[in-house]
């Protein structure tokens, strides 16, 4: 059965994104947080970014309204997930959250709903016990901001079905992004898996007193012809995402390698979570929220 009706739960970098995108691709979307204010911010950062695209010509204002008439919010799950065909959620990294949105989906989605995870990290066989359809979930790994970023990484476990990962696949393409199938699943998947180490090893060396964050990141992008240093791009993602990120794989591995380090830990008491705070291994003017 293909997919008519999507939904996104969690409203925040990732959530409003994901859920314009399947607005433009042409699905009844709607997406849900438990706060509000989350809602409103996300609405009114979609009208910037659309009328944006407006003005470069990367869509009509006919494909704008049409895409703000398919979007609706809410704080109530019942309403988001009661007529979904798919369901990608986007809440805060942290498990348990997870296992608790996936148990009231489970009761309140149709028996044929397909329930994916755009989790940085966490497989889907972690979560996928506490429904009653576990062939039926899946990870789809979208990338911020993912109205620019042009891959996902869906995942499957040994719980999900063929037909689920195909699903998953289609509505990918429906969306205009790159959608890549692992067939096996592995902590953080893969652009992570590369990125962490990459990150890992410039905060040891940062934290060693090899070189300054500063100098670190300039030679990652002039040597190394990355664009962006590793400790730009921790700003730029938010140093509360990636230190629950380590702290996620720390519960799930046990070796202390693994655990948030001394600088994201100060960062993250101290509330200097990079851009959309203004502050974080950078100082920014304004702060940007993503
Ligand atoms: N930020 C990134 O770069 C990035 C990239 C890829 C994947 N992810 C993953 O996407 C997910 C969301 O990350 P984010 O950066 O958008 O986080 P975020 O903190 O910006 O947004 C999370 C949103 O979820 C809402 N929320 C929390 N608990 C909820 C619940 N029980 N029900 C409904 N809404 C709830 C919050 O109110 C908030 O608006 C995480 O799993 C993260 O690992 C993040």
């Amino acid at each position: 059965m293909g997919v008519k009706k999507l939904a996104v739960i969690g409203a925040g970098s990732m959530g409003h994104q994901i859920a314009m995108l399947g607005s433009l691709a042409g699905y009844e979307t709607t997406i849900q947080d438990i706060s509000p204010d989350s809602l409103q911010i996300a609405k009114s950062k979609l009208s910037k970014i659309m009328d944006k695209w407006v003005v470069k010509d990367k869509i009509t204002s006919d494909v704008r309204d049409l895409a703000f008439e398919r979007l609706h919010f809410t704080t109530d799950l019942k309403e988001a997930a009661g007529d979904a065909d798919l369901i990608i959620e986007a809440v805060v990294e942290k498990l348990s959250v997870k296992r608790e949105v996936f148990a009231d989906l489970d009761k309140f989605a149709p028996s044929h709903t397909v329930l994916a995870t755009n989790s940085s990290t966490i497989v889907s066989s972690l979560i996928a016990d506490v429904t009653s359809r576990p062939e039926k979930v899946c990870n789809m790994h979208f990338f911020f901001p993912p109205l620019i970023m042009d891959c996902v990484e869906v995942v499957k476990g040994e719980h999900t079905s063929e037909a689920t990962a195909s699903l998953a696949m289609e509505v990918c393409g429906e969306m205009n992004r790159t959608a890549v199938l692992l067939e096996k699943e592995i902590s953080g998947f893969i652009a992570n898996r590369i990125l962490f180490a990459i990150q890992k090893e410039a905060m040891s060396l940062y934290e060693g007193g090899y070189a300054d964050y500063k100098d670190i990141d300039v030679i990652v992008k002039k040597a190394l012809n990355h664009p962006i240093g590793p400790f730009e791009l921790m700003d730029l993602s938010g140093i509360d995402v990636g230190y629950y990120v380590m702290q996620q794989q720390f519960e799930e591995t046990g070796d202390p390698k693994d655990r948030p380090s001394k600088t994201l830990t100060e960062k993250m008491e101290a509330g200097e979570l990079g851009r959309k705070t203004g502050r974080g291994f950078y100082t920014y003017d304004t702060p940007v929220k993503n």
